[in-house]
């Protein structure tokens, strides 16, 4: 009985592998993507650009399904929420409206997702690190009133 449940999770497992997402990095063009200095832009790499950039960087289990479904998805709704690659082209309502959104999500431990983080030790935000983050999005909005 429990052999023949195994072999059916197996087969089950084999077969979905089928079924598989499509990712894809658009090109980049740096006249539109996010400038910001070095610290910032690291962080941002490390903790938010897998699902709010062009940038996506694919660990090896992204070809797993189901893992492969849920990450697409995240990626998917991730870029149309936000996408720091397309920063220039993003409507500057719908900016500061994120901007404010994202120093909240980032204050109450919100962003990154939870998930992404069990398998991405690096994404983790220390104190200091919010705090960078948050001063940036405030200088971002300034600028976004000044506009
Ligand atoms: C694992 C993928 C993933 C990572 C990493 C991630 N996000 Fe998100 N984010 C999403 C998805 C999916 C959505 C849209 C659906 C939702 O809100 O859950 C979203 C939505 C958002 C929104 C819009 C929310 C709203 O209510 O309008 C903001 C702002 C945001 N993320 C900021 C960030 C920031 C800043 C980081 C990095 C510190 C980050 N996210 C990291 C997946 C991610």
């Amino acid at each position: 009985m429990v052999k023949k449940i195994f072999v059916g999770l197996v087969g089950i497992l084999v077969v979905i592998q089928f079924i598989k997402p499509h990712f894809n990095n658009p090109k980049i063009d740096e006249r539109i993507a996010l400038q910001a200095d070095e610290k910032v832009i690291s962080l941002l790499k490390n903790a938010c650009y897998d699902c709010h950039s062009d940038e996506t960087k694919y660990p090896w289990y992204h070809n797993v399904a189901p893992i492969s479904w849920a990450m697409a998805g995240h990626i998917d709704q991730g870029r149309k929420a936000l996408n720091f690659s397309q920063w220039a082209n993003m409507d500057a309502d719908i900016r500061t409206i994120r901007v404010k959104r994202a120093k909240q999500l980032i204050d109450n431990g919100l962003m990154p997702k939870g998930s992404y983080l069990w398998m991405h030790e690096n994404a983790h935000l220390k104190q200091e690190d919010k705090k960078i983050l948050d001063q940036f999005f405030d200088q971002q909005l300034q600028q976004l009133k000044k506009s």
